[in-house]
């Protein structure tokens, strides 16, 4: 009787024991669907082909400075009131056709599991190049300025959005799931209550960061105020302890090829750093904070930046006259833009060189001594990765002239569109001209600037006259004769 009972209560318990595995296993499957997206989801974020990586590939911040993706994703919809056109390329980003995102947008995964998007390099280091209003085959060239793109628009497009009531779970769910984003109950909790809130919170953060923004002229594309975002961002000053002396530092985008011959000049435009890896990464925390650097990815890239040569002039270019042109060119400009002229990289005086000084004043002691502890503590390689080449200076620095013709508007504030006006005496260069078009103009060597539109995109209007924007000194070359000058612009196409 024991014995039955015994054997009865056995298949009832391995029968419950079945049942209950089935349900533990059923549980285990619908929690791990729901937590799968946070793990699962990986997109590339490298890519072995080093120019591809340099536009879309990651050089780390997803945990520091990812925005969801979801969020970019829709937002250009949902606030399409907030852009001078339709979507991001109307602020100058370039899309290449077989990508979901405009160069420099980088999809990846935080450490959270969450799809973010990161900024990289290419945000300001990659341009476009049409020969005329035509021209159907416009080239992207990495490493030369990003001419077209309007960073202060888009910083503005973020945090003025983060600032409107449609930046809600409410408003914004419906779009997401719209676009696709096909969540499963788990992720939609988390972005409605997580996600979107935390965002909100950061953007509208970085929205009084940026407020020095608002005692400035507008940048317009291919400038930033380098530093002062470092300052309140980075560094912790306060937005409204900046000096006004100090905002007027917006600097024109620079290239960014070659720099093996540039690894140990001073370079910025004030030549406050003459260390070439620290400028790599004072370049990435544009965008990414310290702690969260991708070494090796900034590493490629940097090593393939050593050698990459500037692009060659790629129209008419008279020899014989360039020929005659080399000779002005040694005797006018060499001795302070060639390797062998004997002062490349030396700083030149604000009273000699006479160029608007407000780069230079944005640049203060008080931000070198912060930059100088930054990365204390981190090291890379065996390698500790403290900047300690940061130092204010006085004046502005002298720069290999390669690939000049790419480098349009030209010195450091970008106030002077081309190269011939350059020559000019600064009363006769444009006091008022057009900023961010990509067709060349061949004749005086540099952007097109006299144009303000192309089928309805309007282009910015750049006035010298405001504070920071002035397009004085720099006088050399301007004494010489026209036909002299003409010699001296052919030769300078070749460099
Ligand atoms: C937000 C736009 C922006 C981003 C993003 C950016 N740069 Fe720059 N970069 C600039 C500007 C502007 C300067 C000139 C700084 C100055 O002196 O005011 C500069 C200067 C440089 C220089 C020194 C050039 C010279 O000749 O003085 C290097 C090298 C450089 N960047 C590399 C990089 C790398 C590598 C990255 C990515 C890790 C990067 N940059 C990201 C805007 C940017
Ligand atoms: C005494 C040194 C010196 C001499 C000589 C000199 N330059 Fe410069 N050049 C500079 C400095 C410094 C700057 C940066 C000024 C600034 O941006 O405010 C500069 C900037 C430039 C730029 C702009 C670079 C850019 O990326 O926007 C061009 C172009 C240029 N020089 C061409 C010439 C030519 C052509 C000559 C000869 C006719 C010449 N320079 C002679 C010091 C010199």
């Amino acid at each position: 009787m024991s014995q039955n009972s015994q054997e009865s209560s056995q298949p009832f318990i391995a029968i419950s024991k079945r049942t209950f595995l089935i349900i533990t296993a059923v549980i285990l499957a619908i929690a791990l669907w729901l937590v799968s997206p946070f793990l699962i989801h990986r997109y590339p974020i490298k890519y072995a082909n080093i120019d591809e990586h340099f536009r879309y590939g990651s050089i780390g911040g997803e945990d520091s400075d990812g925005i969801p993706y979801w969020i970019v994703k829709v937002m250009p919809t949902v606030f399409a009131d907030k852009l001078p056109g339709e979507g991001l390329t109307s602020l100058g980003f370039i899309q290449e056709p077989d990508h979901e995102l405009p160069i420099s947008f980088v999809r990846s995964t935080n450490s959270l599991g969450i799809e973010v998007i990161t900024q990289n390099c290419a945000t300001c280091h990659v341009g476009i190049l049409r020969e005329s209003a035509t021209d159907k085959n416009r080239k992207i060239i990495s490493a030369m300025p990003g001419i077209t793109v309007n960073l202060q628009g888009f910083i503005r497009f973020l945090t003025e959005s983060a600032a409107d009531e449609r930046f809600s779970a409410d408003h914004l769910m419906p779009y997401i799931n719209a676009a696709g984003a096909n969540f499963n109950p788990l992720e939609k909790l988390v972005y409605r209550f997580i996600v979107i809130p935390r965002t909100r919170e950061e953007l509208l953060r970085q929205r009084h960061d940026f407020s020095f923004m608002d005692k400035q002229p507008l940048y317009g594309p291919g400038r930033v105020d380098t530093f002062t975002s470092y300052k309140t961002r980075r560094y912790g000053f306060p937005v409204e302890k900046l000096a006004d002396t100090e905002l007027d530092g917006i600097a024109d985008y620079p290239s960014i090829w070659n720099q093996a011959p540039r690894q140990n000049l001073s370079l910025h435009w004030d030549g406050n750093n003459n260390d070439g890896s620290e400028r790599n990464r004072t370049a990435a925390l544009a965008l990414v904070a310290p702690t969260t650097i991708d070494f090796d990815s900034l590493e490629r890239l940097r090593n393939w930046l050593m050698d990459l040569e500037a692009p060659k002039y790629p129209y008419e270019i008279d020899y014989a006259l360039a020929q005659k042109g080399k000779l002005i060119f040694d005797n006018y400009c060499a001795s302070c833009h060639t390797e062998t002229g004997g002062r490349l990289g030396e700083i030149i005086p604000i009273e000699e060189i006479k160029t608007d000084r407000g780069r230079m004043d944005s640049y203060t002691y008080e931000l070198a001594s912060n930059q100088n502890l930054t990365f204390s503590g981190i090291t890379y390689q065996g390698i500790d990765q403290r900047f300690s080449h940061f130092k204010k200076t006085h004046g502005y620095t002298n720069s290999l002239l390669d690939g000049i013709w790419l480098r349009s508007p030209y010195l450091h504030n970008g106030s002077v569109p081309t190269l011939r006006d350059l020559l000019q005496k600064p009363e006769a260069r444009p006091k008022t001209f057009y900023r961010g078009y990509d067709v060349f103009d061949q004749e005086n060597v540099g952007y097109v600037s006299n144009v303000g539109e192309e089928n309805g995109k309007q282009f910015f209007f750049y006035d010298t006259e405001l504070p920071g924007n002035h397009n004085t000194g720099h006088l050399y070359g301007t004494d010489l004769a026209s036909n002299d000058q003409d010699a001296l612009l052919e030769y300078l196409k070749t460099l």
